[in-house]
């Protein structure tokens, strides 16, 4: 599919149908029906960006800020492996207290049980992300946000889009399953745009593709901005999933805060991936990145529950290995 393409498929929706059909069964073809459950553990909401999107950023003073410290962190590791996951994914904001030396503590001790550890915390240094990857860590999530260099520029005040680009790479060529992704609806976001998005994954040849609606937090100078959209978010996924058919493709949170079955949807709209947070209630309201968050006041037990009732009722199964890519091509 060319830019061209792209491009008509996003804007016009009387083919809605037949790209999550189409999604649909690249998915089962290339990746099958299983789903992969990510335990998600968000250890830390102090962030030192500036992000302008996001609920987590520093200038938000209006937010109880909290960091889980090594031997919680395992206890929540622990549980998780009790309860059946296989991958462990630890995000938090850019917060400088986990240096490397704490990071590859933590990350020595969660490999010590068998699982694949994912991280997404944030744009290190070459030789730190080297450091994770030698105590062990699998994966890596960053997401590129968008690629229009104008609009990154005015979402991200102090940042550099050619530092978020060279991270990507850098964690390509250490060897870790790499992830990306873009927010959809951000305020003058243009389709062509997301097409770029699009391509870039390719380029990249990322490994994970996370897609996210837009959603406008209160305490953030986006607060009056519009939501994204939800079916927009599904078609850029579906699209990524057309562009690279072996990927895992998670069927993100902000989907279902905007559509009560969204994540749903979007399994049956190209992805094979949920993260359900295995984190005590306690700090859910408190990771607010965006309002609205689901699964704010229910505990790992009952989301593990409730999101393999859901995936069992779609006739998927849950996956019982560590679900890196298949590389199918
Ligand atoms: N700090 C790390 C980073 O930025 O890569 C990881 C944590 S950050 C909270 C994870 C993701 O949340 C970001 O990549 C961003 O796409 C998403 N996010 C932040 N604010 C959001 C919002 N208002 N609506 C939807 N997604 C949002
Ligand atoms: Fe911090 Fe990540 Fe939020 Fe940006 S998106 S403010 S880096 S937590
Ligand atoms: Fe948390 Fe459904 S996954 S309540």
């Amino acid at each position: 599919m060319n830019k061209h393409e792209i491009i008509e498929l996003l804007n016009n929706d009387s083919k809605n149908d037949w790209l999550f059909n189409e999604a649909d069964k690249v998915r089962h073809k290339n990746v099958g029906d299983e789903v992969h459950l990510r335990g998600l553990i968000e250890f830390s909401n102090i962030c030192k960006r500036q992000c302008k999107y996001c609920g987590l950023r520093s200038g938000n003073k209006n937010i109880d800020r909290y960091r889980i410290l090594k031997d919680e962190i395992i206890l929540y590791v622990k549980k998780a492996v009790d309860m059946g996951y296989k991958t462990i994914v630890l995000q938090s904001g850019e917060d400088d207290y986990y240096d490397a030396d704490k990071m590859t503590e933590i990350i020595s001790e969660i490999k010590k049980y068998d699982v694949a550890l994912t991280l997404s915390i944030g744009e290190k240094t070459y030789d730190e992300y080297k450091a994770f990857k030698k105590a062990g860590a699998d994966r890596y999530l960053l997401r590129i946000e968008t690629t229009d260099k104008k609009l990154y520029k005015e979402m991200h005040p102090h940042a550099s889009f050619e530092d978020r680009v060279n991270c990507l790479y850098n964690l390509k060529s250490l060897g870790f399953e790499t992830g990306t992704g873009c927010l959809v609806g951000l305020p003058n976001q243009t389709i062509e745009s997301l097409a770029n998005d699009i391509l870039f994954f390719k380029e990249l040849n990322a490994d994970m593709i996370g897609i996210g609606p837009f959603i406008p937090h209160q305490e953030t100078p986006l607060a009056k901005a519009d939501k994204g959209d939800f079916w927009l978010a599904l078609k850029v996924m579906a699209i990524t999933r057309l562009i690279l058919p072996d990927i895992n493709i998670p069927a993100t949170t902000a989907m279902e805060t905007l559509n009560p079955n969204g994540r749903i949807i979007a399994l049956q709209s190209g992805a094979n991936v949920v993260m359900p947070n295995v984190t005590s209630t306690e700090y859910r309201t408190k990771y607010e990145i965006y309002p609205g968050k689901i699964c704010i006041n229910e505990n790992p037990q009952q989301c593990r529950g409730c999101i393999e009732g859901k995936i069992k009722a779609i006739g998927r199964t849950i996956s019982t290995e560590k679900g890196f890519r298949k590389f199918s091509n």
